[in-house]
């Protein structure tokens, strides 16, 4: 059993679906037309070589064997072997156009891909679904001739970048056992006048050729929406504009429409008979001028091409509607990033083949990096291991450690560190204001994680604290968010407690703050009032964002002053009788500049088993 059976059966035998003996069968097809191809290219070959062999034997026996050799030009080749060179060389020049026309595709075989279905983790969806599509693509002649049915022409891989779509189609090839062929879209586009329009009409040529050679072949163009974008794509401007403006885009871009138009013809064109059939066909369409219709000969049947198109963009909506029409890409497959259990899949993936120290084979480890990597694609995750693999390089290493990964993510996320050199007050202040924040998710914010904690310079942020939900989750409480509002008050809060007043430090946690707020007031209705100042609706194109919406009228700004107040004064409660926490805390960053998950952890429980009369007091003091 190969692969694509094994994942296949696997997948489909609790439901007791018979996909192995239906592949089994229809594989067999494609490599029984294979074989053929195989035969008669090795039937070629013996039979213009024998006419050769023969020709040169036949010259042998008569005495003048053929002499093997350079042409001899005589004493006046000077005179006109330079002329001819430069007549050559000038046909050269004026062909050029022409060889611009190739198909800009790179072709793969199945051997040379080197990655399956076993390689494509975490998106089990959309496996299944491609999977299905293969199932037919492989069983296309029982599918069409038996059952009566039109097999998939096109499927369109759309998704963020990196959530595998090329990764996944060249699995796709390599599971059927025909040729990949990949192209490019922005490669179409070409300078000389027709040749845009040749380029796709021959990609599509090789297809089929390789089709029927092979059994089957799958063309995977990339970008597509370089060159599928939809026509006329001046809409929205002539709206504005009143008309001209389209006009106008399309003597701007005039190469755009006819590729959309070559595209839609070919797409449909698969099924035209080969050119034996159409010789055939234009000297029965002359006899057949001369017969009675009940007398007349029948045409060829067209040559049916087991051709898959995979087109991949990162916005279908900016494509064609008409390439979007069942019978083309009439199937879109949605690439959403991973989710948590998703994650974890790639992650173990990808650490199986990088080195690791025997930490990261901790199960709980692995939990944790996978839910901290929440919103990344798998190009992504396996971006962030490499980039520990080359922290780990730098430090002498040969194996990744955990504080590889965190480095790497934070450098990923946030940016990379920026060894700055603080006064030392400034470095008590910002300690004392990141301590805070740590103290006051500690204290209030149970559900959040405390991932890092650090006084180095990343871009703009002086100083930081990550934290991240301890589930995967897509909605919050009221009293979730209040204490995330919490969390971000307390890194000014801390500063007036300890230093007497506050800095510059706290302006972005502000800025959040508000935003956060806002939000409860106008979207939530977690204010005083249950109006949404969302389902407001100026029209026009430049609609003010929810903040904008609440900040603009008084009761709106007043409430949401009022709610950030009372929380900073709770807040800067629980820190002062909580003040052994953050000096605790504080004290850690100075000397170590960055503290992970645990470590900020077992401060925190040294600082309260320190102070054992001094339990933390929890939110709603
Ligand atoms: N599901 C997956 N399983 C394993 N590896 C994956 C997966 N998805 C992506 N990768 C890895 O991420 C890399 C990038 O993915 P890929 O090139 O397929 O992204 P893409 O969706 O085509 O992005 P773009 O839209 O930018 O073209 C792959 O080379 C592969 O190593
Ligand atoms: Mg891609």
């Amino acid at each position: 059993m190969d692969k694509l059976e094994a994942t296949e059966a696997a997948r489909l035998a609790p439901r007791g679906e018979t996909w192995r003996t239906v592949a089994d069968g229809h594989k067999k097809s494609v490599r029984a037309i294979q074989e053929r191809a195989r035969q008669k290219r090795l039937r070629y070959l013996l039979y213009t070589n024998l006419v050769i062999l023969a020709y040169l034997g036949k010259r042998l026996l008569e005495g003048h064997p053929v002499a093997f050799g350079l042409p001899h030009l005589g004493a006046d080749a000077m005179l006109w072997l330079f002329p001819v060179i430069l007549i050559v060389m000038m046909g050269g020049v004026l062909l050029l156009p022409l060889a611009s026309g190739r198909s800009p595709h790179i072709k793969f075989s199945p051997e040379e891909i080197g990655i399956g279905f076993a390689d494509v983790r975490g998106i089990d969806n959309v496996l299944e679904e491609v999977t299905r599509t293969l199932q037919i693509f492989l069983t296309y002649k029982s599918f069409r001739d038996e059952l009566g049915g039109n097999p998939r022409r096109g499927i369109l891989f759309e998704g963020r970048p990196g959530t595998g779509k090329t990764h996944l189609a060249k699995a796709m090839a390599a599971e059927a056992g025909v040729p990949f062929f990949f192209v490019s879209a922005p490669a179409f586009p070409s300078m000389w006048h027709g040749m845009t329009a040749m380029k796709i009409r021959r990609f599509f040529k090789t297809l089929k050729k390789a089709a029927r050679k092979h059994g089957g072949a799958i063309g995977f163009i990339e970008e597509i929406d370089a060159v599928g974008a939809s026509r006329g794509g001046g809409v929205d401007a002539s709206t504005e504009y009143g008309g001209g403006a389209s006009s106008v885009l399309r003597m701007v871009s005039p190469g755009s429409e006819g590729m959309v138009n070559e595209l839609l013809v070919q797409l449909q064109s698969f099924d035209s008979p080969l050119l034996g059939g159409r010789i055939r066909n234009w000297f029965v369409d002359i006899a057949n001028l001369l017969m009675r219709p009940e007398h007349r000969f029948k045409k060829s049947p067209p040559d049916y091409s087991n051709v898959l198109i995979v087109g991949a963009t990162n916005r279908a909506e900016a494509l064609d509607a008409a390439l979007l029409r069942p019978g083309r890409f009439d199937r879109t497959l949605y690439f959403d990033l991973p989710s948590r259990s998703g994650r974890r899949e790639l992650i173990d993936y990808f650490l199986t083949r990088r080195a690791h120290t025997a930490e990261m084979d901790r199960e709980d480890l692995r939990e944790e990096l996978a839910s901290m990597t929440l919103g990344y694609s798998p190009a992504m995750l396996e971006h962030v291991l490499d980039e520990a693999l080359v922290w780990s390089i730098r430090d002498g290493r040969r194996a990744l450690t955990w504080r590889d990964v965190q480095q790497a993510r934070l450098s990923e996320e946030i940016g990379l560190a920026q060894p700055v050199a603080y006064t030392e007050r400034e470095r008590r202040l910002i300690a004392t204001h990141e301590a805070g924040h740590a103290t006051a998710a500690y204290l209030c914010a149970k559900e959040r994680k405390l991932e890092v904690l650090s006084i180095i310079k990343r871009r703009q942020a002086l100083g930081l604290l990550a934290h991240s939900d301890l589930e995967e989750r897509f909605t919050k409480t009221k009293s979730e968010l209040e204490s995330t509002l919490k969390v971000a008050l307390a890194g000014m809060a801390a500063e007036e407690i300890f230093f007497g007043e506050s800095g510059t430090g706290p302006s972005s946690d502000l800025a959040a703050a508000t935003a956060l707020v806002a939000q409860m007031v106008g979207l939530y209705g977690m204010g005083d009032s249950l109006v949404s100042y969302d389902a407001v609706n100026n029209g026009g194109h430049s609609a003010p964002n929810i903040v904008a919406k609440v900040l603009s009228t008084d009761a709106g700004k007043n409430e949401v002053d009022g709610i950030l107040k009372s929380h900073k004064d709770q807040i800067a409660y629980l820190i002062e009788i909580n003040r052994h926490l953050v000096e605790a805390l504080r004290d850690a960053l100075i000397d170590h500049e960055e503290l992970l998950g645990d470590e900020i952890l077992s401060v925190l429980r040294k600082a309260g088993a320190a102070h054992p009369n001094r339990h933390p007091v929890t939110a709603g003091a």
